[in-house]
Parts: structure tokens; C-alpha cells; sequence
């Protein structure tokens, strides 16, 4: 096999496999051998994102042994609303790997994008040198951190969501389905997949709904830092009032977002850790403000 060739010997190719549940659960334990996450629940929370295009080659005992999947992430960035999709569930099983499987799926998920108009495709990756010849380039992203404001009391208090129980499940896929984009700086205008399997893959993240501002919050607390994830809202409230209906009265607040909306400013600063945020745009994009997307649409 030359540098740029394909060596798909034993294994098939299909595309837009999700409607077949037995290659969705092949595609669930490739990404639970990898990555040690389980996207299995999705199923039962309405399942994969609607937009979504597979891409994958399976071997003949149906193990999933190469897949890249791309789907539409409507985002807002510098206050423009932008049609951008994105890739996810990038990954080779160790036999198949250094065979150009993943180039070529990288290729057809490209091509698919080009097809639907996307003007901009983004992903979280480790591995930014694995994108960075397809034009991809890291976004650096900023959380916002500083003293908390003084709570406002609100007239009920917040209470907590169960998204494993059905009727608190269908507030919040509503709740998502009408939301604002969190930011104008960079957020999702809506990814309503995404959210939900989130709250399954840190189940640290606490979420509560706000009755009179139709608010869903998701938050932790650590030690006296109070963290702010997202809000899910038609109207977002101040974070003065988000804490005040959650009883709270931390130190300190921290936000996983750029807080434009939220009445109360922090100092910028950079995200630990080893995940790059990548976007590849037809211009180049650099953010008016430094921001990152919420942790509840990574994905
Ligand atoms: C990273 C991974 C997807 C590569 O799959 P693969 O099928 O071996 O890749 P290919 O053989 O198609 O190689 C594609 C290109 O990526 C390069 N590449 C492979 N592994 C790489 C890595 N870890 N880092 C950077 N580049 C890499 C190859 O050199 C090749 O470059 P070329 O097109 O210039 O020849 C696979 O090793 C894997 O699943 N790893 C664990 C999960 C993961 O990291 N997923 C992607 C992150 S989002």
C-alpha cells in the first residue's frame, strides 16, 4: 500500500446506518472500546441527532472496524448565526489502523459536507494534527471565571431535572428545542442529542429547572466555586438570579462560556487539558471575545 492508498480488504462500506439498530450498537461498542464512553442511552432519549451521516467500514461479523460521522451543529459565532455541521465518532479499531481507512472516511465525510452547503464543519479532537491538512485549525477556548455575584432570591426555587424519568425528559428536550444560543460570541443555536447523552457522560453535572424563567441550568459545585455549564432557556437569565434560585452563595463562579448574557463579567482563561476545539471555514474565523462552547454540546 502506497502512503495515500486504502486497504479495505474484508470489510464493507456503508453510510446512514443509524435506522439499523444492530450496526448503531456495532457503532456503540467501537466507541465504548476506544474511548470508554457509552452512547448506548441515546436510544432511549430520543435518540441520535436526526441530521446525522455515518460513515463506516464494517467487517463481515458486523463489528464496526472504522467510522467518522457527520451531522448539522447550527452555531452562532461572532453574533452571525452560521450553518455549520460537525464530525464526531472518529475512530479505527486496532487491526484496521495505518490502512488509510480513516483518511478515506475523513474524505467522504468532507465530500457529504460540501454536498449539504456547510460553510463550516468543527471538532473536538486530541489529535489536531490528524485535521490540520484538511484546513482544520484550533480555536483556543476561554472559560470565565471571578467573585461570584450576590444571589437575587426568585420566587420559587429551582428544582432538580431527571432526564432518566419521562416527563422531566420531554421538559427538557422542549426546553431545548426553543432556546437561545447561550452566547453570541460562540454557541450552539440548538443540539438537543448532544445535551442529553451529556448529562449521562458526566453524571457530576447537576440540572435544574427555574419555573418562572422556563430556565434548565447545568451546574456543579466545587468546594465554594459554583460552575456553570449551560442554560437552556428562551430568555437566560442573570447569573445573579440563577444562583439566587438555586439557593446558592458560593465564593466563586466559573463559566463554561463566554457570559454575555449573564449580567456579570469574569476574568478570560484558557482551558486545561488536551481537547482542541477545531473549525475549518471558507474565511477565517477568529473570535471577537475569548470564549469556548459549552461543555454540554461537545460531543
Ligand atoms: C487516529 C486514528 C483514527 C487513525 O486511524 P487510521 O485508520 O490508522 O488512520 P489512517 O491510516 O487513515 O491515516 C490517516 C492519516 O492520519 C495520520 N495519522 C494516523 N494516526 C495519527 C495520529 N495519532 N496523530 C496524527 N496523525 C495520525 C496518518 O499518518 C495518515 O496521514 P496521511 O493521510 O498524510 O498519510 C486511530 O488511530 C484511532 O482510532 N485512534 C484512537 C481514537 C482517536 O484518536 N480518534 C480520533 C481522534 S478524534
Amino acid at each position: 500500500m502506497n502512503s495515500k492508498g486504502i486497504d479495505h480488504s474484508g470489510l464493507t462500506f456503508r453510510r446512514d446506518y443509524f435506522g439499523d439498530l444492530k450496526a448503531w450498537q456495532a457503532l456503540v461498542d467501537l466507541l465504548k472500546d476506544t474511548f470508554d464512553i457509552d452512547i448506548g442511552p441515546l436510544q432511549q432519549m430520543g435518540g441520535p441527532d436526526s441530521s446525522s451521516m455515518p460513515f463506516g467500514w464494517f467487517a463481515a461479523d458486523g463489528r464496526l472496524g472504522a467510522n467518522l460521522s457527520a451531522f448539522a451543529m447550527p452555531l452562532v459565532i461572532n453574533g452571525r448565526t452560521v450553518n455549520a455541521a460537525s464530525f464526531q465518532s472518529g475512530a479505527v479499531r486496532p487491526p484496521w489502523r495505518g490502512r488509510g481507512l480513516y483518511r478515506d472516511l475523513t474524505q467522504k465525510a468532507l465530500a457529504w459536507c460540501e454536498e449539504k452547503g456547510f460553510e463550516t464543519i468543527v471538532l473536538y479532537t486530541d489529535k489536531p494534527a490528524l485535521y490540520a491538512p484538511y484546513g482544520f485549525h484550533a480555536l483556543p477556548m476561554h472559560a470565565y471565571s471571578g467573585q461570584a455575584p450576590v444571589p437575587v432570591a426568585s420566587g420559587r426555587p429551582a428544582r432538580t431535572l431527571d432526564p432518566s424519568q419521562p416527563a422531566d425528559l420531554s421538559l427538557l428536550q422542549a426546553a431545548l428545542k426553543r432556546r437561545v444560543p447561550v452566547s453570541e460570541t460562540l454557541a450552539v443555536v440548538e443540539s438537543t442529542a448532544m445535551f442529553l447523552i451529556n448529562t449521562r457522560l458526566d453524571p457530576s453535572v447537576r440540572l435544574s429547572f427555574v419555573e418562572d424563567s422556563q430556565a434548565v441550568i447545568a451546574w456543579k459545585m466545587d468546594g465554594d466555586r459554583f460552575i456553570l455549564l449551560d442554560v437552556v432557556a428562551q430568555e437566560v437569565p442573570t447569573l445573579a438570579e440563577i444562583i439566587g434560585s438555586l439557593g446558592l452563595g458560593p465564593a466563586v463562579a466559573e463559566v463554561l462560556f463566554r457570559p454575555d448574557r449573564l449580567g456579570w463579567e469574569g476574568r478570560a482563561q484558557t482551558t486545561g487539558g488536551s481537547t482542541r476545539f477545531m473549525i475549518r471555514a471558507s474565511d477565517e474565523i477568529t473570535l471577537d471575545a475569548p470564549a469556548m462552547p459549552s461543555p454540554m454540546a461537545d460531543f
